[in-house]
Parts: structure tokens; C-alpha cells; sequence
């Protein structure tokens, strides 16, 4: 039986969801509300990251969040999360948004982000993620971007004051 930190690929990892778009999920012009598509995004993404850790994982940050395209009442959203990146005791999660026109079949990509968990152990303290073992070219792209992105939040958290107590 593996270890609980063998390394494992990003497509181990990966989570497929579909929602179908239905009225209580839309604003007044049809459209999918921008805080429900991040409540699926932040689900589909942490499971991805359970996955891969084995164990529960928070959201501590959400970078890059872009909405390309509205997805309309009716539709389906198709999401798929995999893991991109691993810390110590961090992980970064890419979750993308495809909808689909059931009508025409017609597939856009509509959003993306990158979301940032801590792996949590039964004392509820950080603890250590299994290695990433990139497989492809494109993973390895992918997890060179997520590195930078990560590199950007921590070097901000690092300029904020870290107990949160600004006032201004
Ligand atoms: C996320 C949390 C567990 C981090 O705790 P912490 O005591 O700051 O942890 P540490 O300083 O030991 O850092 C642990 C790791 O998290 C990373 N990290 C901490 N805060 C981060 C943030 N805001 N964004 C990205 N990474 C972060 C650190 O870089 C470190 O990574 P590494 O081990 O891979 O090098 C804590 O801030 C927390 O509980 N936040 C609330 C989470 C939450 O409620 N989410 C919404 C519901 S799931």
C-alpha cells in the first residue's frame, strides 16, 4: 500500500463536476452569479486537493480568478480541477470552467483560478503534502506559472501586517 507521501500526478488528483445552471443560481440579466460559480469552483477544487493530501484541506487564497465569458441560465458548467502545485504543507489547485449549449453543443471556456489550501492533519495543524510528480510538458508548464503566482501572494502576505490588525 502506498504511503501516505508517495508523490502522485496531477490527473490523480483531478475532479470533474457538472452543474446544470437553474434560476436560483442567476442574476436579473440570466447569467450565472459570480459567487455561486466560486462556491463550485472552491468544492471542486478542494476536493481535487483532498485527493491528493488524503486529508482535509482549507482554502487559504484565491488568485487569478477571471470570468472570460457569462455561463446563461440553462447551460452546464463543466468544471475540472487537478492539482498544479505543491508546498510543504500547501498545494495549489487550477480550476476550469467550460459551459455547454446544450441546444448547439456549443463549448466556451468561461473562468479560471488558482486556489491555495493548507493540508490539515488531525490536530488541525498544517501538515506535509505528498510530492507532485509532473508527467508532461504541459504540467510542467502549468506548475512553473502556479510557482509564480504562489511566489506573488506570499511576498504580499509578507508586506501586510501578518496579525491582521490594520486598521486603516
Ligand atoms: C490557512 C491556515 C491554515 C494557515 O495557517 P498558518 O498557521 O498561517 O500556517 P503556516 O504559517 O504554518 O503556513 C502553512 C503553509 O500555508 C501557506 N500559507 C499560509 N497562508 C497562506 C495564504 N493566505 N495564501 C497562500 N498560502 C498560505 C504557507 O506559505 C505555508 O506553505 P508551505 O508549508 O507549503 O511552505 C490558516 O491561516 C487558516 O486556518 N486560515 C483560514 C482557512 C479557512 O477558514 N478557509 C476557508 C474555509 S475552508
Amino acid at each position: 500500500m502506498p504511503s501516505s507521501l508517495s508523490p502522485k500526478t496531477p490527473s490523480e488528483s483531478e475532479i470533474n463536476m457538472t452543474e446544470l445552471v437553474i434560476p436560483n443560481d442567476s442574476n436579473i440579466l440570466g447569467n450565472v452569479l459570480g459567487g455561486r460559480v466560486m462556491h463550485w469552483m472552491d468544492l471542486a477544487a478542494a476536493t481535487a486537493a483532498h485527493r491528493h493530501c488524503n486529508s482535509i484541506c482549507v482554502t487559504a487564497s484565491i488568485e487569478g480568478m477571471s470570468f472570460f465569458h457569462p455561463i446563461r441560465l440553462g447551460q452546464l458548467a463543466h468544471l475540472r480541477a487537478r492539482v498544479v502545485f505543491v508546498g510543504r504543507t500547501s498545494l495549489m489547485v487550477k480550476v476550469i470552467i467550460h459551459s455547454e449549449d446544450m441546444d448547439t453543443g456549443e463549448r466556451l471556456k468561461t473562468t479560471e483560478a488558482y486556489l491555495m489550501f493548507v493540508c490539515l492533519g488531525k490536530d488541525g495543524r498544517p501538515r506535509q503534502v505528498p510530492p507532485l510528480n509532473l508527467e508532461t510538458q504541459e504540467e510542467r508548464e502549468e506548475h512553473a506559472r502556479a510557482e509564480q503566482i504562489r511566489k506573488r501572494r506570499l511576498e504580499m502576505i509578507k508586506s501586510q501586517d501578518p496579525f491582521g490588525q490594520e486598521t486603516g
